[in-house]
């Protein structure tokens, strides 16, 4: 094993510090997100929405400190919608394009080559090819320690592609074509190791894959 401690670290370029501490805790879900600010489509890579609940749906994103204009969070702010958008595993140089920074009135649709859908009754866009696609509204944000913001958001409605969920509901992201993403560059496909029953102290783990 190679240790490293806070020294050390310190002691590599900001690049190199940057990605290897951004890999630390593993694969990030990997998810564009689409806003609008009522004239403009807008949409962004994001490796952090996470869930945060099931009952309400309850989603978060990290926001970079807000030291330069964020097309996406200002949209929030302004609209309280966005969508979210799986990223599956053909478009992700195209999804990692959508994080240059285009000016408000140039839409990373037509310049990253990503199909949009409209759908009925939502003011923001989605992306026509993922499996999983989530319309959410604004809820709360909380600063954190490093001027990151958690902005956390309601799912309202959401859409899933029927060949990735089985008659109880349970979603498989190899079937979604999921993609998974390590610090800020690496893409991964995902692949379905093994499902367990619920775990209990005196029973060894049961495979309930069908
Ligand atoms: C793989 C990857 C993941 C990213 N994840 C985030 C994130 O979670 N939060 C964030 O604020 N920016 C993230 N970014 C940077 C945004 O995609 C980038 O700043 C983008 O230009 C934002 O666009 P906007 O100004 O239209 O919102 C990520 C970039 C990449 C390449």
């Amino acid at each position: 094993m190679i240790e490293f401690d806070l020294t050390k670290l310190e002691a590599l370029p900001k690049r190199e510090r940057a990605h290897l501490v951004n890999n630390l805790c593993g694969l990030r879900s990997a998810n564009l997100v689409g806003t609008s600010d009522g004239h403009n489509n807008n949409l962004a890579i994001f490796n952090s929405v996470m869930h945060l609940g099931s009952n309400p749906p309850l989603l978060g994103i990290v926001f970079r400190p807000l030291t330069v204009e964020r097309h996406t969070y200002n949209n929030i702010k302004e609209t309280k919608y966005f969508s979210v958008n799986q990223i599956i595993d053909t478009i992700t140089n195209n999804a990692h394009q959508t994080s240059a920074k285009f000016e408000n009135k140039q839409s990373e649709f037509e310049s990253c080559n990503i199909e949009s859908l409209h759908r009925e009754g939502c003011v923001v866009p989605f992306v026509k090819e993922s499996n999983i696609q989530m319309l959410c509204t604004y809820s709360k944000e909380h600063l954190l320690e490093n001027d990151c913001i958690l902005l956390t958001a309601t799912i309202e409605r959401f859409w899933v592609n029927s060949a990735s969920i089985n008659k109880s509901y349970w979603l498989n992201h190899e079937k979604a074509s999921s993609s998974a993403i390590g610090g800020l560059d690496t893409y991964y496909k995902v692949s379905l190791i093994d499902r367990y029953s619920y775990a209990q102290p005196n029973s060894k783990p049961k495979s309930i894959l069908e």
